[in-house]
């Protein structure tokens, strides 16, 4: 079940046709809709609903118009966690088996670059103008570096600064460009277009601090993939980083986690320092700035869903 469903009636209304779309856009090929269709059953489509919430924020944006748009930030989404997945070697997501598990990295890379591919192709057969091409490549762009970014400094602990640079990159400008492109589309003027950026900005902040943290304390029957793969994969993250500075225990935290063994008593560690609270409270002040960015001039029902969705972002359990 989508966590927006219930949100208000943008989202409600959008939801069985972006379904029913995704689920067409990987029907061309009967591999290509062997390995996807199971992976596509689970996830929260938070990025085409922050699309379609912003692109209707003002007027109705009619849907035929929206859709592609939609499917496509899904793709995009959904490739880029089967490129990760095979980055961390990951077993599980959206609670069934990871391409790479299944099939091999050979195999996993195809089907990332597959949808990749198939949301550009949807982007370029539906007009939607260069602004929108150039912020999909920027964001895709982005997201790679944070990615090459975090594996080339694996196993070693990074700055706040360089945490932030890292979680901006990979996760807080997709969520951005999500807003703003819908933004865009619907001809929002340019201070809305930035704010709205500003809120996804904010928005991408948090839930990459809030993932971290999810990582290490979620419920894998309800995040859909595995506990602790940050740090057996070497990945530091922001409770790390906070330990480290305020534990008595940061020694043997440090070896830890430059090692990826032990993930337990990290935990442990982390779970006796008050780092638990200090990324809820960094989170929620994203959650702070991204509402207070939201434009003035939006519909009265969209600006509320949209301080829902924040507001789910740091309550959030999957
Ligand atoms: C997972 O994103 C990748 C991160 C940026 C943390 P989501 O948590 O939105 O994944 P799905 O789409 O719900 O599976
Ligand atoms: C975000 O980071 C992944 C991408 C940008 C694709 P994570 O590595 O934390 O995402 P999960 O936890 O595997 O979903
Ligand atoms: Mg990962
Ligand atoms: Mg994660």
């Amino acid at each position: 079940m989508n966590f927006m469903a219930a949100l208000n009636e943008v989202a409600s209304k959008n939801l069985c046709v972006l379904e029913e779309q995704i689920r067409e856009s990987i029907s061309e090929d009967t591999f290509i809709f062997e390995a996807c269709a199971p992976l596509f059953k689970g996830g929260k489509r938070l990025r085409p609903m922050l699309f379609l919430l912003c692109a209707n924020s003002k007027n109705d944006f009619p849907q035929k118009k929206s859709m592609p748009l939609a499917v496509a930030l899904e793709l995009i989404h959904t490739a880029s966690l089967v490129h990760d997945d095979i980055i961390d070697s990951s077993k599980k997501r959206r609670g069934v088996e990871t391409s790479n598990s299944k099939y091999g990295a050979q195999i996993a890379v195809l089907i990332g670059d597959y949808l990749f591919a198939k949301a550009f192709q949807l982007v370029a057969e539906n007009n939607y103008g260069a602004e929108v091409s150039s912020t999909l490549s920027k964001l895709v762009k982005n997201l790679c570096v944070g990615e090459i970014m975090q594996d080339r400094s694996l196993y070693e602990v990074p700055t706040l600064g360089e945490y932030y640079t890292r979680i901006n990159l990979k996760t807080a400008i997709f969520l951005s460009s999500c807003c703003r492109l819908g933004a865009i589309v619907s001809e929002m003027d340019k201070r809305e277009v930035e704010n709205l950026t500003a809120y996804g900005t904010n928005l991408g902040l948090a839930f990459q601090i809030i993932d971290d943290l999810l990582d290490f304390f979620g419920d894998e029957k309800i995040t859909g993939k595995p506990r602790g793969g940050d740090l057996k994969s070497g990945v530091i993250t922001l409770p790390v980083i906070r330990a480290l500075e305020v534990s008595d225990e940061a020694p043997t935290l440090r070896k830890i986690v430059t090692s990826g063994k032990d993930v337990d008593a990290a935990i442990k560690i982390i779970q006796a320092t008050d780092a638990v609270d200090y990324c809820r409270t960094r989170a929620e002040a994203h959650i702070e700035s991204a509402r207070v960015n939201l434009p003035l001039t939006l519909k009265t029902s969209v600006a509320l869903a949209l301080e829902q969705v924040a507001d789910f972002i740091v309550d959030r359990t999957r």
